[in-house]
C-alpha cells in the first residue's frame, strides 16, 4: 500500500482534490481549481483560474471550456475538434485530474495511484447515459494516471466528513448544492463505524435533480439582461410584424452555446434583423455581444451579483464592455422571485424524496449541507420551512466532498 490516496471532487463548477495519508488516517491537504480548460492555440493549453485569466488576457481568443462534466452524460457528444485535434469527453476530464494529480504528486513526493472519485446521485435520469458517464469518468482517471479507482456518491462522502464531527449515532439529512446538480442522502451517522467496512445498510436513500447553482445564473440572465439583446422585439417581415425566434435568447442563457450562434446561418440573419427592426440598438448589441465572445465575462458577472446576494440585500449590475453598456438593478426579492421555479424544483423533490424514504421528517436528527449554492437565501429556506434552524449545520461548503470521499477509502477499500 502506498502512503496517500486522494478523494477528487470532480465538480462542475469547481474540482477539489484532497490528499488522505494512509497511515496516520489523516487528511493532509485539500486545494480546488476552477473546472475550465482554455486552449489558446495548437500547443497551448490553461487549466483552472490560470485558464480564466489567459482567456480573459488574450481577448477572449481561443476555446474556453466549461461545465465540462455535462458532457459526460451526453451520448451525442462523442469529441470536438479544438485547433484540428481531436477531444473526447474522456480526454478533456483527464486534462483537469492530471493537473490536480500532478500537483498533488509534488506535494506528497510520489506517484500516487488510488483515487476515490465522486460522482453525482444522478449524472442523467436515462440509465444507459448514467452508465456512459460513469464509465467515461473512470476511463478519464485511469487515462490521468490512476490505477485503482473507485467511485463514491457526492453527498455519502459529504455525509462521511460529517460524521466526524457528531457524538452519537444520528439520521441525517446530507445536502449537496452544486452548479449542475443538487444530491441529497439519507444517512445513519455513527463516528464509532467511521472505519467499518460495511456500510451499505447506514445509507438509507440517495437521490438527486439536475438544478444547480448555474441555473440561478441563467435565470438571471432570462429575467434581466436578454431584454437588452432584444428580447421582446418585433421585426418587420414583409410589412408583417413578427417576434424575434426566442431560441436566440433561450441560447444566450447558456454562454457556452453563444458561440454556435456566431458560427452558422443565424450570425448572418442577425443583420438582417437589425436592418428590420430600424438598425435597433439593441440588436447592434447582441452582435457585439456574440462577436466579441463576451458571454463568458458576462456571465461572471451575473454570478458574482447572484454571490453577492447571499451576503446583501441588493447589487447593482454593471457590465461595460466593447460599448456594452448594461446597468440593471438586482434586489433579494427580484432574484427569490427569479429563482423561484428551480427553487420549487429542489423542494419538490426533496419533499418527495423524504417521504419516499417512509422515514417520519422528525426522526431526522440534524441537516448537513454543502455545495457552493447552499449558500443562496432562498435554498436554504426550503430547509427552513421543514427543519429547526438549530438543525441545519454546514461545513466548508468546497471541500466537503472531496474530504468526504478522500475518507470513504477504508470503507470502499474493504467493501472492494
Ligand atoms: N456565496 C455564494 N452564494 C451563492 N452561490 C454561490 C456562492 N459561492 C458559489 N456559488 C455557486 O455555487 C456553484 C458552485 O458550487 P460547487 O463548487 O459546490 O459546485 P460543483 O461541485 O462544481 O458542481 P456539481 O457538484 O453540481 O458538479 C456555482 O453555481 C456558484 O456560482
Ligand atoms: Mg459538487
Amino acid at each position: 500500500m502506498k502512503n496517500y490516496i486522494y478523494g477528487i471532487d470532480f465538480g462542475t463548477s469547481n474540482s477539489v482534490l484532497s490528499i488522505l495519508n494512509t497511515t496516520t488516517r489523516k487528511i493532509e491537504k485539500t486545494f480546488s481549481e476552477n473546472s475550465v480548460i482554455y486552449f489558446q492555440d495548437v500547443q497551448h493549453f490553461f487549466i483552472g483560474k490560470d485558464a480564466i485569466q489567459h482567456y480573459l488576457s488574450n481577448d477572449m481568443k481561443g476555446r474556453l471550456l466549461k461545465s465540462i462534466k455535462t458532457l459526460l452524460p451526453q451520448s451525442a457528444f462523442t469529441f470536438t475538434y479544438i485547433f484540428g485535434k481531436k477531444y473526447s469527453a474522456e480526454d478533456l476530464v483527464c486534462l483537469i485530474l492530471q493537473y490536480l494529480k500532478t500537483q498533488a504528486d509534488q506535494l506528497v513526493g510520489e506517484d500516487v495511484t488510488e483515487v476515490v472519485l465522486g460522482r453525482p446521485v444522478v449524472f442523467s435520469e436515462d440509465i444507459a447515459k448514467d452508465q456512459l458517464a460513469e464509465k467515461r469518468l473512470i476511463n478519464a482517471a485511469r487515462k490521468a494516471g490512476f490505477e485503482k479507482i473507485w467511485l463514491q456518491y457526492e453527498p455519502i462522502a459529504a455525509g462521511f466528513l460529517y460524521e466526524q464531527s457528531i457524538e452519537k449515532p444520528e439520521l441525517v439529512l446530507i445536502g449537496d448544492f452544486g452548479g449542475g446538480t443538487t444530491d441529497f442522502t439519507l444517512m445513519q451517522l455513527d463516528k464509532q463505524k467511521s472505519t467499518a467496512v460495511d456500510r451499505q445498510q447506514d445509507i438509507l436513500k440517495s437521490g438527486g435533480v439536475h438544478t444547480g447553482g448555474d441555473d440561478f445564473d441563467a435565470a438571471i440572465m432570462w429575467h434581466k439582461l436578454v431584454k437588452h439583446f432584444g428580447y421582446g422585439l418585433q421585426y418587420d417581415s414583409n410589412g408583417k410584424m413578427l417576434d424575434l425566434p426566442v431560441h436566440i435568447f433561450r441560447t444566450l442563457c447558456e454562454w457556452e452555446q453563444m458561440a454556435f450562434l456566431k458560427e452558422g446561418k443565424l450570425r448572418k440573419q442577425l443583420d438582417n434583423y437589425y436592418q428590420y427592426t430600424n438598425k435597433n440598438i439593441a440588436i447592434d448589441k447582441l452582435r457585439t455581444l456574440i462577436d466579441d465572445n463576451l458571454g463568458f465575462a458576462l456571465f461572471q458577472t451575473i454570478e458574482q451579483a447572484k454571490i453577492d446576494l447571499s451576503k446583501q440585500e441588493n447589487v447593482d449590475l454593471y457590465f461595460n464592455k466593447s460599448g456594452l453598456d448594461l446597468a440593471e438593478h438586482l434586489s433579494l426579492a427580484d432574484f427569490n422571485g427569479i429563482v423561484k421555479k428551480d427553487i420549487d424544483d429542489i423542494e419538490h423533490f426533496l419533499t418527495k424524496f423524504i417521504a419516499e424514504s417512509g422515514i417520519e421528517i422528525n426522526a431526522i436528527k440534524n441537516v448537513f449541507i454543502t455545495g457552493g449554492a447552499s449558500s443562496v437565501e432562498a435554498v436554504l429556506s426550503v430547509f427552513k420551512k421543514l427543519f429547526a434552524n438549530e438543525k441545519i449545520h454546514s461545513g466548508d461548503n468546497f471541500n466537503s466532498v472531496a474530504q468526504g470521499l478522500a475518507l470513504s477509502y477504508f470503507y470502499l477499500q474493504g467493501r472492494a
